[in-house]
């Protein structure tokens, strides 16, 4: 079992500080909304769902210590705190649904009122996260065969959701289906989140995995060694196209070229019926430090140029299919996935 990565305890954040494992277990209880942007911003918590649901309680955080007496006061003051999340990471739009939902929420009577209906609010956000990551996890493991050995890139485990996991969690519903399944997980450079998180975490859940750098993806699907891609999502455009990690793309052609099914895992709260297409989706440039230095160390000449795209679009034409909580849904997406985002928009 694996330990929570996000938790509400005694009105406070605790977060698994996701960029110091797995070396280390460090759990940080958060009391402070600053604090949780900051989290979100440096990757200690990461991963589309989670993000949200982590945006959602520091939201809670940052009205419960407003001090006016005046609701519009109030009000004007919490949308100064949603300014500040929405401005932490731009790409996975379940923290603008989380926003969007807490923003709703803001109503009662009084202060007190509306305080309560904010924590409250973000309490059902992760529960149905935990609720629609399990669902999803159900229907796509119908599309895993005994035997499979799946490609994966990224972390999108229980940590990457505060849930159960969405590629991830796909596998784990496998074998809980009595399935014999093996991953290959990419280390997901320049962060890691492959190498340090993924291999965690299947490692917990006895699910054999073998780690590969990023460049030999291809060569393993061309040995007829994977049946299978799948994946998270940051952003799912109307017609289905797919922001997800830095490199994602690349395994999607890879995949296409080598007639292996190429496979999207995401809740609806990932779904942005607001795009039409993934070129309207915001890519996240991080900083080139991250590229010229693993963990600190650097690996380059000092003072060389890097670019960081943290994600990139993957065209819905080269997705086999797009796994919900409401159903698999398979090309043409623009028909399958309408209606799928009203959760939260
Ligand atoms: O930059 P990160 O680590 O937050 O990026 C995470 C991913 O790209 C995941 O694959 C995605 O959020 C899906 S999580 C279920």
């Amino acid at each position: 079992m694996i330990a929570r990565a996000i938790e509400w305890l005694d009105g406070k954040l605790r977060i698994l500080d996701q960029s110091r494992l797995p070396r280390e277990q460090i759990f940080a209880d958060l009391d402070n909304y600053h604090d949780v942007v900051l989290a979100i911003e440096e990757m200690r918590v990461r991963g589309a769902p989670a993000i949200g649901v982590a945006a959602a309680y520091g939201i809670a955080l940052g009205a419960s210590v407003i001090k006016t007496a005046n609701k519009d006061e109030f009000l004007a003051q919490l949308n100064q705190v949603m300014q500040t999340f929405a401005a932490s990471r731009p790409t996975a739009v379940n923290l603008f649904q989380a926003i969007n939902r807490m923003k709703k929420a803001a109503r009662g009577d009084g202060i007190a009122e509306i305080n309560k209906s904010l924590v409250n609010e973000a309490k059902r956000i992760h529960q149905e996260e935990i609720t629609a990551t399990r669902q999803l996890s159900q229907l796509g493991a119908e599309l895993v065969k005994d035997g499979f050995a799946l490609l994966t890139h990224c972390n999108a485990g229980p940590l990457a959701t505060a849930g159960y996991g969405t590629a991830l969690g796909v596998i784990k519903a496998a074998k809980d289906q009595g399935k014999t399944v093996s991953v290959f997980a990419t280390e997901t450079r320049p962060l890691l989140q492959g190498a340090r998180l993924t291999t965690w975490e299947l490692r917990q859940e006895g699910i054999p995995v073998t780690l590969i750098t990023d460049s030999m993806a291809g060569y393993f699907m061309q040995q007829g060694k994977i049946d299978c891609v799948i994946v998270g999502a940051d952003r799912i455009a109307a017609n289905g196209d797919a922001a997800n990690k830095i490199g994602t793309y690349t395994l999607a052609v890879l995949a296409k070229e080598n007639r292996i099914p190429f496979y999207v895992a995401a809740p609806t709260s990932t779904v942005d019926l607001s795009l039409s297409s993934g070129d309207k989706i915001p890519i996240e440039e991080r900083s080139p430090d991250e590229v010229t230095h693993i963990q600190g160390v650097p690996i380059a000449p000092e003072g060389i140029g890097a670019a960081n795209p943290a994600f990139d679009v993957t065209p819905h034409t080269y997705i086999t299919a797009i796994i919900t909580e409401k159903g698999v849904v398979r090309g043409p997406y623009t028909e399958g996935l309408k209606g799928m985002g009203s959760r939260f928009l």
